[in-house]
């Protein structure tokens, strides 16, 4: 199975990413944070989050990566905007990353463990570049846990439809309860784990990032095969599911992000 990350680069996706900062959703990875550290930020994307890491650490530096050429000239376009200059964003994937083992302070990755196919092995490559002593903190959704309403059959159909596409993909939507787990297999010691919800606000946001890739999703002949789908109109009926939920004067969405701090132990 081929890893995809299911999301895509389009500008509704990546401003949805862009309405995040460090205190936002970066908040359970702060007080871990000192003056003069050297962090690695994985998966950066616009990068809005780790410009306020590279806030919480200066005079130290933070070192973004992402896969995406596309996301890291965005990340530095975002820099230069904020005037922030302690940062580094490079093109690099996290299962290869290129730098020395007992490198970083603090490893950060937030909303990519969910689209990764081998969380185990990303783990063990962030586990070899920080420093003995060094601290990781991981947050991904669990699409187990959220709270939607007022729902219908079809806006059920299309939730679930949506955690398919990212299986497809090599992904998995209810990682969230997996990371303390994983972060233990990986060597890390010390794990300490809390979860909070995100209420969207307007729910036109999360709405049309998700209907949008139920638009866009190439996996139809699978979703076709496997009964999902019998065509465009079921999967334009479900996507208007979604404009109509976010329409709605009772609408309700809570997102339950997972978090996790761990240790290399020295
Ligand atoms: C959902 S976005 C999250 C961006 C940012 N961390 C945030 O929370 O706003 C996930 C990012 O991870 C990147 N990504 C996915 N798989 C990756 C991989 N194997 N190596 C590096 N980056 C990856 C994607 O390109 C995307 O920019």
């Amino acid at each position: 199975m081929p890893e995809n990350y299911t999301p895509g680069y389009s500008a509704n996706a990546v401003n949805f990413m862009a309405q995040r900062t460090a205190v936002s959703h970066a908040a359970f990875f702060l007080p871990y944070l000192r003056p003069g550290m050297h962090i690695l930020d994985c998966g950066c994307g616009p990068g809005t989050i780790t410009l306020g890491l590279a806030s919480a650490i200066a005079p130290g530096t933070v070192t973004a990566i992402d896969q995406a050429v596309s996301q890291i000239e965005l990340a530095w376009d975002n820099a230069k905007k904020q005037e922030i200059s302690n940062v580094n964003f490079i093109t690099a994937n996290i299962y290869t990353l290129l730098f020395a083992e007992n490198t970083f302070d603090a490893v950060f990755t937030h909303a990519v463990f969910e689209h990764l196919q081998e969380p185990l092995q990303a783990l063990r490559e962030l586990w070899r570049v920080l420093k003995p002593g060094g601290i990781i903190g991981v947050r991904s959704p669990d699409w187990g846990g959220f709270l939607m309403t007022p729902t219908t059959p079809v806006l059920d159909r299309a939730m679930a439809y949506c955690k398919f596409l990212q299986e497809q993909n090599g992904g998995n939507p209810c990682i969230g309860r997996e990371l303390c787990a994983l972060l233990r297999q990986a060597g890390f010691i010390n794990i300490k784990a809390t979860a909070t919800y995100e209420c969207y606000e307007p729910l036109s946001l999360p709405a049309e990032y998700l209907a949008l890739r139920i638009e866009a999703s190439a996996e139809i002949e699978q979703a076709i095969e496997k009964g999902w789908v019998d065509g465009q109109a079921s999967l334009l009926a479900m996507s208007e599911s979604l404009r109509e939920w976010s329409r709605h004067p009772d609408g309700f969405f809570a997102q339950t992000w997972c978090e996790v701090v761990g240790k290399k132990s020295v």
